[in-house]
């Protein structure tokens, strides 16, 4: 490594996590969020001590804007993002949105890839650089924290790439991101990349580089990490490794590497990593996209372990097969913690333990009654419990058009099961039938018979939020309805219940005015 990229590397010991979930993220068909459901996104990343945020794309939508805006008014400790293309109008909507934000960035960007500049902008290489130039100075306008992207970089031509960055540079970049927009590099390959540009960019030492990776290749977090190793101080990522087609380089991932292998990385992040897992578990229960069992940091099965010999060798030293603390990640060890009897004060305490705050006296009491409910029904209510009481309120928004009022399901041997619903509709009440395969299809049968919403069922999945039999089981469902797909979530220790208010929620969000009209990102 030369005296530059060494300098570069040893003097800034703090490696940036930009999270671009609510981005990035929320371009992954089917996991489009509500303004709400970002600003509890956005609140779970600050409390995780996330450096930057990137709310979204103001110019995509009114929603989207909107949804900036509110990040920006809420969030105090975390610095918060808006994209823009490398247009005068982009900037001036991102620029409009993070008017409230206490810290903000502008994140502009171009293509400048060959086969992006010919095929889809027509430009010239000449003409791209100059709007490259000129955004960056418009976007200096707003804030004095911006960022440049050049789209592609990963397929871009090095000599292109430098002649950019050292004009946005100069033109007061104080980032610069390079994204490997569609997951095409090799970890060696990347690393190098990056390591070349700090190296020969003249001015590279006025500029923080960042690094963007997609997954379509598998290798978006080593892609990251490489160019960790070559120089990059800011990793752009999303939980749960969220994102367009395969995905973005997961946060969790990024994180634990760094921290676990201090002995290889002479840098660490900020994040307070505790808060991994209850933010994993929130983006996935909002999006709907379960995270898959054997997922590293994040995954039920990450810490757990089967085989006798490991079983064993964990009894007598846990680092025999454990390179780190389920506990430093957030796992709680899930211990029963409420019952039947326990008073509001033990419950509100837990909660407080928990760092699950409720707004208001109102809102306690409403999750309380829930919670003896559920106490009714199940012996043992463990913290997984108490979130997913506080999650269904979440679910469930006010003024919604369907309510479930009942369920009755009746399902034999031999017989064919059918569901007697009955269904707040406006200001109506509405009973409907349905029969099924199974129940739970007797009951989405039973509602459509009254809605006719005209979706198709996308997803259906359950899991299950603690053991046993008497566990609540959490449903998620994702319908579409003209190219548009959204997700709704129930839980309940009756899965039949929890799938038909999943549907419900589902199609309480379709009731709502879709106003994204998402531009291509690449469409300047
Ligand atoms: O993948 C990509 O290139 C992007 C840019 C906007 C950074 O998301
Ligand atoms: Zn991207």
């Amino acid at each position: 490594m030369s005296n530059k990229s060494k300098q570069n590397k040893s003097s800034q010991d703090k490696l940036i996590i930009f999270d671009t979930t609510l981005r990035d993220g929320e371009q992954s068909p089917g996991a489009s969020m509500t303004r709400d459901e970002k600003v509890r996104i956005a609140k779970a990343l600050e409390k995780m001590h996330v450096d930057i945020i990137e709310a979204g794309f103001p110019i995509a939508s009114p929603g989207d804007f909107e949804s900036v805006h509110a990040v920006a008014s809420v969030i105090k400790n975390s610095t918060v993002c808006g994209l823009a293309r490398a247009l005068e109008k982009d900037i001036n909507r991102a620029g409009e949105a993070l008017k409230p934000a206490e810290s903000s960035r502008i994140h502009t960007f171009i293509a400048t890839s060959p086969i992006h500049m010919e095929m889809k902008l027509r430009m010239k290489p000449d003409d791209v650089l100059a709007q490259a130039v000129a955004a960056v100075k418009m976007a200096r306008n707003f804030t004095d924290n911006v960022e440049f992207s050049p789209e592609d970089a990963g397929r871009s031509e090095t000599d292109f790439l430098c002649r950019v960055i050292e004009a946005v540079i100069d033109a007061g970049a104080t980032t610069i991101n390079i994204p490997d927009t569609v997951g095409y590099n090799i970890p060696h390959q990347f690393g190098e990349l990056v390591g070349t540009l700090i190296e020969r960019v003249p001015n590279s030492d006025k500029a923080i580089f960042s690094v963007h990776c997609h997954n379509d290749l598998g290798l978006a977090v080593g892609n990251s990490l490489a160019a960790v190793l070559n120089g990059a101080r800011q990793v752009e990522c999303t939980i749960n490794g969220l994102g367009e087609r395969a995905g973005n380089a997961s946060l969790e991932e990024i994180v634990m590497a760094v921290r676990t292998r201090q002995d290889v990385f002479s840098c660490d992040t900020n994040l307070d990593t505790t808060q991994i897992v209850p933010c994993s578990k929130m983006v996935s229960g909002i999006t709907g996209f379960p995270v898959q069992p054997n997922k590293a940091i994040v995954g039920v099965n990450a810490f757990a372990h089967e085989s006798g010999i490991h079983q064993d060798g964990i009894l007598k030293n846990r680092e025999t097969y454990e390179i780190m603390r389920a506990q430093d990640v957030g796992w709680s060890d899930n211990r029963m913690v409420l019952g039947k009897h326990s008073g509001r004060n033990a419950f509100k305490s837990r909660l407080s333990e928990l760092d699950i705050n409720l707004d208001s006296e109102q809102e306690l009491n409403e999750a309380f009654s829930r919670f003896k409910d559920l106490a009714d029904k199940k012996h043992e209510i463990f913290d997984a419990d108490l979130r997913a009481i506080v999650d269904d309120k979440n679910w469930t928004t006010e003024n919604e058009y369907f309510k479930l009022v009942s369920l009755r399901v009746c399902s034999e041997t031999g017989e064919t099961p059918n569901a007697t619903i009955v269904l707040e509709m406006g200001d109506d009440e509405v009973a409907t039938n349905g029969t099924g395969g199974g129940p739970v299809d007797a009951a989405f049968k039973a509602i459509e018979n009254v809605v006719n919403s005209g979706t198709q069922l996308q997803l259906y999945s359950v899991n299950n939020i603690t053991s046993g039999t008497d566990a609540q089981g959490e449903v998620t469902v994702r319908l579409e309805k003209a190219g548009r797909i959204v997700s709704g979530q129930g839980a309940d220790t009756d899965i039949v219940i929890a799938s038909a208010h999943a549907y419900i929620n589902a199609l309480n969000k379709l009731q709502k005015p879709d106003d994204r009209e998402h531009p291509q990102l690449g469409d300047v």
